[in-house]
């Protein structure tokens, strides 16, 4: 039976139908502002609380700002931190460097053991990298080392303009086990704001294909699994 894993937004769940595939990576995507580190503060933080071994590897926004999201959040990443919880934080070429090799990457994780690893976000490292070919190599040795070590991952990024349904380098998507969307949908008229969440593939799982409305609240993210989106 396979083991599924709580993405700590309990909506989500319902909607994937019961929880990530354990060892899966899910590629989060979403234009800034949509809530991508707040689902990565979510699954982090029940990933500590459970005793698990957890990763946030912060490209975008330093460690103090992190923990003081998690704090805002109630989701205080402060008792797991030096135990459990590792928040790292890279500089993005020296990470872009490590990721040319996946023995460089594996290694650096090993001593870590880690369970759930957050990456925030690879859109900084494919940006980072220098040419395209640079860049498949990067994602294929991240997901490869992913894979090998077990882990269950989110590998948080932009979404392009045009579309809220691929990455600005429209790579990540193939090679990821899940796919969800996190879009902010204005209407001038109103002057209001729709928050909506797909999961657009999440192999192995018979998920909701539907678009649901989510918000970033008091708790973090929250999803109405069970809401339709009303135009
Ligand atoms: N305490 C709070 N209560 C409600 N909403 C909040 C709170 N704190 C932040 N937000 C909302 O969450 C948004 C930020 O979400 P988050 O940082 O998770 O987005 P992101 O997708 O990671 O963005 P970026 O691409 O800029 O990193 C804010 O713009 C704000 O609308
Ligand atoms: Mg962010």
């Amino acid at each position: 039976m396979m083991k599924l894993i709580d993405s700590g937004v309990e909506g989500l769940n319902i909607m994937i139908g019961g929880g990530i595939p354990e060892g899966s990576s899910v590629l989060v995507l979403g234009s800034y502002g949509a809530g991508k580190t707040t689902l990565g503060i979510n699954f982090s933080y029940i990933g500590a609380v459970r005793g698990e071994n957890v990763i946030y590897l912060t490209l975008e926004e330093r460690k103090e700002s992190i923990i003081s999201a998690s704090r805002e959040f109630h989701k205080d990443f402060t008792p797991f931190l030096g135990k459990n919880l590792t928040i790292l934080n890279p500089g993005v070429l020296e990470f872009v460097e490590m990721l040319k090799s996946e023995e460089n990457f594996k290694n650096s994780l090993a001593p870590l053991n880690p369970q759930r690893i957050v990456i925030d976000s690879i859109s900084l490292i494919l940006m980072a990298a220098e040419t395209d070919p640079v860049r498949r190599n990067i994602i294929i040795n991240l997901s490869n080392v992913l894979k090998d070590t077990g882990v269950t991952s989110l590998l948080l990024a932009e979404a392009t303009v045009s579309s809220p349904y691929s990455s600005r380098e429209g790579l990540a998507e193939f090679v990821s086990d899940g796919v969800i969307s996190l879009q902010n949908r204005y209407d001038d008229l109103l002057g209001s704001t729709t928050n909506i969440i797909r999961v657009l593939k999440m192999r192995m799982m018979n998920h909701d294909r539907r678009a649901r409305p989510y918000r970033i609240g008091p708790d973090g993210m929250e999803v109405m699994a069970r809401s339709e989106i009303f135009q």
